[in-house]
């Protein structure tokens, strides 16, 4: 009889149970989803292998293309069904062509995707990425994605392939200016806030567009800076710095990634199936689509992982590649492939389903012309408000690198000699990838301060030298117009003239765009061509000179950081590039920008970054003491080391407070410190938070950002700023791969720069 009520009892609990787990599976799934899952089974079901294939290949159509002519007949391909995508057309006239064909031609009538390469802005160019970055304000990082996706699909696109969030540690690399530097914690921060901007909170809406983070992975990390070239790196490397980024991008919900062009220690990504399907979908979880950088699949055939292009389509299928980037491999082979078994079915379905998820998302199956209509760039591309918000963020990330005596700001009086192959050259203003910005809408140097000031100061110009003096090559990345049919030295003097009559030089020098970007490595990261014999020569006028610097890059700078009293870093500015110089140069605006990528001394301290290990045998300064971790003919410190920049004002970091000694795992550690502007002007200040691990399972670097402020204080004003810190901050990735703190002594340092700072320290306890 007991036994009888017992199992009664059991067998009611099981079912209480069962009612209860469907009530939760019930809950989890949903509703949007499911509808969109139905959706897309419905059509697939009606689909042909061949359909499907089709679906996989976005083939290139219109212009800019980055590697070799492959995308043939695509208007024959669309209408046969056999084109998922299209990217490097646009307008909404053009993409209307491309799309009826798809919908009106194609039997199943499946939409297509137009991806672009909107880096940093659309036609209103904001500041080259690793500039945005120095603004320090996700802010301005989340706005400037967010008038992207606005004018982009306005022009009919829907698809971004940005943010690129490739950590990069090396200068010589040219996609420097594509990313946002060193640091993987601010990289995080960056890539959170791209990826809002261009997807907002709903994908489906006509003014937001798919993200597709790149290149996914560690293509930052190319051996000697040389673009496309051999990633070896440990995995706590890789999962403590190089990493960060990506994920925190498709946390944020990135609808997409592109797999990279480099090999991850002996597996191109292209082919890692580690990489994107065991870490990617299986560890982080991700849902949405993987489509390859610009044929990567064939060019696997020349890292001599697979022996012909059906070999390679093979592996990148079966690592869990999605769509294929202009290659064609995929049409060409996967249904051979299939045939014989080397690729499943299932692969094919998987890969298909994900691409018609995107679309579905993008509300493409709602209406395949949501992102086309012929009234919107008139009334939404390079807006005033638009270009507000560009100067806005070029004020804001250029750096002020030395200001000897307060030359600068400049008052808008006497002569001023403006100098330089930059000062007034509007094509090279957007810099590197601006692919759809139209340069004859920039602002120059010597516009900007015509606009602030109409003839008052008087201004001298002379163009001072050629931006590189390899002629030919610069009219190839420039336009022939960029070339001086004068010699260098016939310019030189002509510059020094214009010197002597003026009040003050400022000379705006640099990198012609086209020497960072894609392909663009260097190994000599100085003023290219005569520029230094030029500054030099400007320099020895006795004139008092600033120099306004346009790069992609860190450069090398020992002479001019000796010799030149005011530098101002600007980089690539953007399309209203003349106008913020101004406005800093003048004091209009007090320059704020803060560097988020390492200055060298030299090409030989490379790699060189602020959050790097202490070895052995640390060098303490002592130049007799030999045996240390250092150079013999140069120090081992940066030229402007990460987290670096003046402004007009000074601040005083005081009373640096912790709210307690120790802390647990579960604690919060409040940490405060005042800050005050001690000079006679307003100003913004970057108060940065960095840790120190002292002992750890493996070592830790010497500092690494967890924090920061950006604070707006008045002349004389102080504030307390107050920052929390949680073991989750405190964590990293040790030998096991395991995400964890661990108990012990920390440092904390808040200060202006990655290499001063106040300190204190607590104990983390378990
Ligand atoms: C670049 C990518 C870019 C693609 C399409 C490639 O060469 O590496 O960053 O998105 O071209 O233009």
């Amino acid at each position: 009889m007991t036994k009888m009520i017992a199992r009664a009892l059991l067998s009611l609990l099981l079912a209480v149970g069962i009612l209860i787990s469907a009530r939760a599976q019930q809950k989890a799934v949903n509703p949007e989803k499911a509808k969109m899952d139905i959706y897309i089974t419905n059509l697939m079901s009606k689909m042909t292998l061949d359909e499907k294939i089709g679906q996989l290949n976005l083939p290139s159509i219109g212009f800019d293309i980055t590697g070799p002519l492959v995308s043939v007949d695509v208007d024959k391909k669309i209408k046969n069904g056999m084109v998922g995508g299209v990217f490097n057309t646009f307008t909404p006239e053009a993409v209307r062509k491309l799309q009826d064909m798809a919908v009106k031609e194609t039997r199943l009538k499946i939409p297509l995707l137009f991806g672009y390469d909107v880096i940093h802005g659309h036609k209103t160019i904001f500041p080259i990425p690793l500039a945005l970055a120095c603004t320090w304000d996700m802010n301005l990082v989340e706005q400037s994605a967010r008038v992207a996706a606005q004018e982009a699909s306005a022009d009919g696109l829907c698809w971004t392939f940005s943010p690129m969030v490739d950590i990069s540690r090396d200068p010589r690399w040219g996609r420097s200016a594509e990313g946002s530097g060193e640091d993987p914690w601010l990289g995080s921060q960056i890539a959170r806030a791209m990826v809002k901007g261009y997807q907002g909170d709903d994908l489906s809406k006509p003014n937001t567009i798919m993200a597709c983070v790149k290149h996914f992975a560690l293509y930052g990390g190319a051996e000697a800076g040389r673009d496309y070239n051999t990633v070896d790196m440990s995995m706590v490397k890789m999962y403590n710095d190089y990493l960060p980024p990506y994920k925190a991008a498709f946390d944020a919900g990135a609808g997409s990634a592109m797999s990279s062009f480099n090999e991850i220690n002996g597996v191109p990504a292209t082919a890692n199936k580690w990489l994107m399907t065991d870490l990617l979908r299986g560890q982080w979880g991700f849902k949405g689509m993987v489509c390859t950088d610009y044929t990567a699949v064939n060019e696997l055939i020349e890292h001599g992982i697979g022996k012909d292009l059906k070999d390679v389509s093979r592996l990148a299928l079966n690592a869990g590649i999605d769509m294929d980037m202009v290659g064609e491999g995929f049409i060409l082979y996967a249904r051979e492939l299939v045939k014989e078994g080397k690729v499943t079915q299932k692969t094919i379905d998987d890969a298909c389903r994900r691409i018609l998820e995107a679309k579905y998302k993008l509300g493409l199956f709602d209406d395949p012309y949501r992102y086309i209509n012929e009234s919107r760039p008139a009334k939404e591309i390079l807006t005033p408000a638009n270009r507000k918000i560009a100067k806005e963020i070029a004020e804001q990330s250029m750096v002020l690198l030395k200001n000897d005596n307060q030359l600068l700001p400049l008052k808008p009086q006497g002569t001023i000699a403006l100098i330089g192959p930059l000062a007034d050259n509007q094509r090279e203003m957007i810099g590197t990838w601006s692919g759809a910005g139209d340069w004859q809408r920039s602002i120059t140097v010597r516009s900007g301060i015509r606009n602030l000031f109409g003839e008052n100061p008087v201004l001298l110009t002379a163009k001072g030298c050629n931006l590189l003096t390899d002629r030919k090559y610069l009219a190839e990345i420039s336009g022939d117009k960029s070339v001086d049919p004068r010699t260098d030295d016939e310019m030189i003097k002509e510059a020094v003239e214009t010197a002597g009559k003026a009040d003050v030089v400022v000379a705006v020098l640099g990198e012609p765009s086209g020497l960072s970007g894609e392909a663009a490595s260097r190994s000599d990261i100085g003023l290219p061509g005569r520029q230094l014999d030029l500054l030099k020569a400007l320099v020895a006028t006795g004139k008092p000179v600033v120099l306004v610097l346009m790069n992609g890059r860190p450069l090398t700078l020992e002479w001019e950081n000796e010799h030149v009293p005011a530098i101002l870093e600007a980089w690539h500015p953007g399309t209203e590039a003349g106008d913020a110089v101004a406005s800093i140069l003048f004091g209009i605006r007090n320059p704020a920008g803060k560097l988020t990528m390492t200055f060298p001394r030299n090409v030989g301290q490379i790699p060189i970054y602020y959050n790097h290990k202490h070895t052995g045998r640390p060098y303490a300064g002592n130049p007799d003491d030999k045996y240390k971790s250092r150079y013999l003919d140069v120090s081992n410190d940066p030229l402007y080391p990460f987290g670096y920049g003046l402004s007009y004002t000074t601040f005083n970091y005081s009373d640096l407070k912790l709210d307690k000694s120790t802390m647990n795992m579960n604690g919060t550690l409040k940490v405060s410190v005042t800050l005050t502007n001690t000079g006679k002007v307003d100003g913004a200040e970057v108060a940065q938070l960095y840790i120190h691990d002292l002992v750890g399972s493996i070592t830790r670097p010497v500092k690494e950002l967890k924090g920061y402020q950006k604070v707006f204080l008045k002349a004389g004003e102080s504030k307390t700023l107050t920052f929390a810190l949680t073991s989750e901050d405190l964590a990293f990735y040790n030998e096991k791969l395991e995400h964890k703190a661990e108990p012990g002594m920390f440092i904390v340092f808040v200060g202006g720069s990655s290499d001063k700072g106040l300190e204190a320290s607590f104990e983390l306890t378990k």
